[in-house]
């Protein structure tokens, strides 16, 4: 008899998955699947149904939902390991499976699900499919590297041809961006592959926690976030555990959909990470996904335009505060928008002051869109929540900017302060007509995944999702959409805070490294800049220092401040910029570092 819920059901619970794209009931195929499975198991399985009956009384719908699911799904998964079997056995063995499992899971023996999923898995495969170890899936660390004789000399022969490339860019004029960077990186690493680890990458704002290992104090983090190990292994089942219940549910798992906006699971994943920040209010209608924070701003500008061009505005313009990440003005003019630039001051920790924001609107009655990017790229920053107020106050104080739509590029909410981040969140709360853009790609240190999740709490924008979503798209793909919604299952917010830990050790180590060269970066001086929200290090540069002459210098690749601006005038920030997703900062590193730096 169960008087209280055991610890392995509490843990399957946790992790268990959810009908991906429940829509009520114009659209629950897959949670009717699996409640019908688990009632015809139970019918077959007295002991099944008694053991679920008393742990009714001690779980909330809810969790008893969960658990329906865990079981079916999980079941599902370890017998679909071994090649099918005839359709009547095939479901013998399923259901065989979820008793045992069940029976696992509330034994009293067995005191984690984790536990509980294994002795399952070697019950049904004794002898010729035992469940893999977690040691195959572990990383290797990185063979300590030969000694490099001549060592200074080969240095010194890589700076002078990296300056002889820099060379050629200064003399076309042209500010390098950072994919420019990358191929240059590219092309010095296959001419001098032994001196790889000299060369630094810093330059585009992509995470990659596998290729080297990470810093030691931090070697949970891979697995933590689902990269090794055995939550990796869990993961890409679980990815394919969405498909299969999606697909025995009668679902088309590779046809078009009649509404494109995601699946409902991942959004309502959306909606809890930013009313973890204090964002909340959503219009229930008003929430999409799209491939990465790209495709969503893009989406949102859309999502804008038509808003306002059934308003009337016919040619909106919308205004981006600089230095930015340059690309989102980009989609925007690629959309049809017109677009301006707002340049902010290092002083005011590059964000808009309300009066200079005012003076342009009111110059400029055709700006309709404001974008805000309130931490990160590439200030290095979290916004003073004060600040945003002050803005926001601004606007809803002049019945003229009423209309303004503010879309918020939330790549990066949560690095950094957790507190900052809340009081931030909470503050872009207060304008409603807003639509806020969160992309998975950092938060979760997938770039590549390419997903993410926008909303808007304003009705007026909100009917327009569905009309701009028939016009972008047929379909979200399925596949990507499983796999988030999988890592999101076993990756939680302690998981992914702690890789936001991470991102900040590493600006911190870095800008102390920085200290080495105070002729070239002016960390001592700089009487603003705050480095707080992680992932980057904007980096003011002494006096009369070439960005360009950072590289050569120092090995560390990273972008001028001069990408981060849509015009170029004299006085643009003598500001660099590194990215901290890939470049494990290791204590060797550092001693790369200075050496290259020395
Ligand atoms: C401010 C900002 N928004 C959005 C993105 C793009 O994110 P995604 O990879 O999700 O398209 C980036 C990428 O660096 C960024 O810096």
């Amino acid at each position: 008899m169960l008087t209280e819920v055991p610890q392995a059901i509490s843990e399957a619970i946790k992790i268990a998955p959810v009908d991906p794209q429940y829509y009520g009931p114009d659209d629950d195929r897959v949670t009717r699947f699996v409640d019908q499975t688990i009632d015809t198991w139970s019918n077959a399985e007295p002991e099944l149904a008694g053991g679920l009956n008393q742990l009714k009384d001690l779980l909330t719908p809810l969790e008893q939902e969960a658990l329906t699911f865990y079981l079916a799904s999980t079941a599902f998964a370890i017998a679909d390991a071994a090649p099918p079997l005839e359709k009547p056995q095939q479901e013998i063995k399923e259901r065989a499976t979820g008793v045992t499992l069940f029976k696992n899971l509330t034994s009293g023996e067995i005191e984690s699900e984790r536990d509980a999923f294994r002795t399952t898995w070697q019950t049904v495969y004794p002898e010729n499919l035992s469940f893999a170890a977690t040691a195959t899936f572990t990383r290797e660390t990185v063979l300590s590297q030969p000694e490099i004789p001549d060592l200074d000399a080969k240095l010194a022969q890589l700076k002078a041809d990296f300056a002889a490339e820099m060379q050629t860019w200064k003399d076309a004029g042209k500010t390098p961006e950072m994919r420019d960077m990358l191929s240059m990186k590219l092309k010095l690493e296959s001419k001098y592959p032994n001196l790889k680890d000299y060369m630094f990458d810093l330059t585009i704002g992509d995470v990659d926690l596998v290729s080297n290992p990470v810093e030691p104090e931090y070697s949970d983090v891979p697995e933590r976030m689902g990269f090794t190990g055995e939550k990796l292994w869990r993961i890409d089942q679980r990815a394919k555990e969405y498909q299969r219940l999606l697909r025995r549910a009668g679902v088309n798992i590779t046809g078009y959909q009649p509404i494109p906006l995601g699946w409902n699971a991942l959004i309502t994943r959306g909606l809890d990470y930013l009313g973890h920040y204090g964002m909340n209010g959503y219009q229930n209608e008003g929430c999409f996904m799209d491939y990465g924070g790209s495709y969503a701003m893009d989406r949102a500008f859309l999502l804008a335009k038509r808003t306002l061009s059934e308003e009337g505005v016919t040619s909106p313009t919308a205004l981006f505060p600089t230095p930015g990440f340059m690309m989102m003005k980009d989609v925007a003019e690629n959309t049809g928008l017109k677009t301006m630039e707002l340049v902010t001051k290092p002083e005011d920790h590059f964000l808009p002051t309300p009066d200079k924001l005012k003076e342009i609107l009111l110059a400029h009655p055709e700006i309709k869109i404001l974008v805000l990017t309130p931490i990160n790229n590439p200030g290095s920053h979290v916004a003073e929540a004060e600040r945003i107020k002050q803005i926001l106050d601004m606007l809803e104080g002049e019945q003229q900017f009423k209309d303004i739509i503010v879309i918020n590029d939330l790549a990066y909410l949560g690095t950094g302060d957790k507190d900052q981040n809340t009081q931030l969140g909470k503050t872009l709360n207060q304008r409603r007509r807003r639509i806020d853009v969160l992309a998975w790609t950092k938060l979760l240190g997938r770039p590549g995944l390419r997903c993410a999740t926008a909303g808007t709490p304003d009705p007026e924008i909100a009917k327009w999702v569905k009309p701009v979503a028939r016009n972008v798209t047929l379909a979200i793909s399925y596949p990507m959409q499983a796999e988030t919604l999988a890592v999101l299952d076993f990756v939680k917010l302690e998981d992914m805070e702690r890789l936001y830990q991470l991102y900040r050790h590493r600006q911190e180590k870095m800008i102390e490294t920085l200290k080495l060269r105070p002729d070239l970066f002016d960390i001592y001086h700089a009487l603003v800049t705050t480095w707080d929200a992680a992932l980057y290090a904007f980096v003011p540069l002494a006096n009369g220092v070439d960005p360009l002459d950072i590289m050569p210098q120092t090995g560390l690749f990273g972008t001028s401040a001069r990408a981060f601006y849509a015009s170029v005038f004299p006085d643009i920030p003598n500001y660099i910029r590194f990215a901290l997703g890939k470049q494990p900062i290791t204590e060797q590193t550092i001693d790369r570092m200075r050496k290259m730096m020395s």
